[in-house]
């Protein structure tokens, strides 16, 4: 067993990329969650120059945004990543069967329940621990993320490299870089997930502002 909270604290001043080469040297097992945000693309870019291929999945909701299915076939051409598609268990007309029409309108937990939190525990079976692009700015519900944390849910280790950075520093990276960068990001989508739940932030509005608006939800329940 790792000793996560002296890990964490040691990483809490390391630069990402040092953080996943030293977590890609403890012999264990991991998998790059991948929603196609700009943080995401990042770590990829990282870990691609750490070892390849980079083994990655996706949550396909069946429901993200045109953009996400499109800059998803520009990522896998342009990285070495073994993408995984995991998909749920019910496909749309298997839940507005079980459910009713559009459950989204309904119960948005549920149905962030069949589409992400049930797939997720097939996509992390088998592995030792799982990278995200969660920061600590991204909301009050993150705001004490760890760099690595025990995932008591899943059972196993959570890598957060990002924790510390800010949009800006995830954004100046990108750019610098040439890391390619999802086109929402560019359309007042500071954070997005499936099209139904999701609209553009306006001007000073919070990161996680347009997602399901208009109900008491801030999580998908995918980091609880
Ligand atoms: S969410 O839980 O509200 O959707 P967010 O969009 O902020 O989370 O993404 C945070 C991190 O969770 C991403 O950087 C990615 O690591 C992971 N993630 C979110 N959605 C997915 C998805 N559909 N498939 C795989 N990983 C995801
Ligand atoms: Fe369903 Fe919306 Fe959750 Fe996507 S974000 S799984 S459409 S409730």
């Amino acid at each position: 067993m790792l000793d996560v909270e002296t890990l964490a604290r040691k990483w809490e001043k390391a630069h990402p990329r040092v953080i996943l080469q030293e977590a890609s040297g403890l012999g264990l097992k991991w998998t790059l969650a991948m929603s196609f945000s700009r943080e995401d693309t990042v770590i990829l870019h990282w870990l691609s120059q750490i070892r390849q291929p980079v083994d990655a999945f996706w949550l396909d909701t069946n429901l993200l945004f045109p953009e996400t299915y499109e800059f998803k076939d520009e990522v896998a051409a342009r990285y070495p990543v073994n993408l995984r598609h995991i998909q749920p268990s019910l496909s749309l007309a298997d839940q507005a069967e079980r459910y009713g029409e559009s459950l989204w309108k309904q119960d948005p937990h549920q149905c962030c329940y069949v589409r992400k939190v049930e797939p997720l525990f097939a996509a992390l079976a088998g592995y030792d621990g799982w990278i995200t692009g969660i920061r600590r700015e991204q909301s009050p519900t993150r705001a004490h993320a760890k760099v690595i944390e025990w995932d008591a849910q899943h059972e196993l280790y959570k890598l957060n490299p990002l924790a510390l950075w800010s949009t800006e520093d995830v954004q100046s990276f990108a750019e610098a870089n040439g890391v390619p960068v999802n086109p929402l990001h560019g359309q007042g989508y500071p954070s997005f997930g499936c099209y139904p739940c999701t609209r553009p932030v306006k001007p000073g509005e919070s990161i996680r502002a347009g997602r399901w608006e208009g109900w008491d939800k801030s999580e998908c329940g995918i980091h609880q």
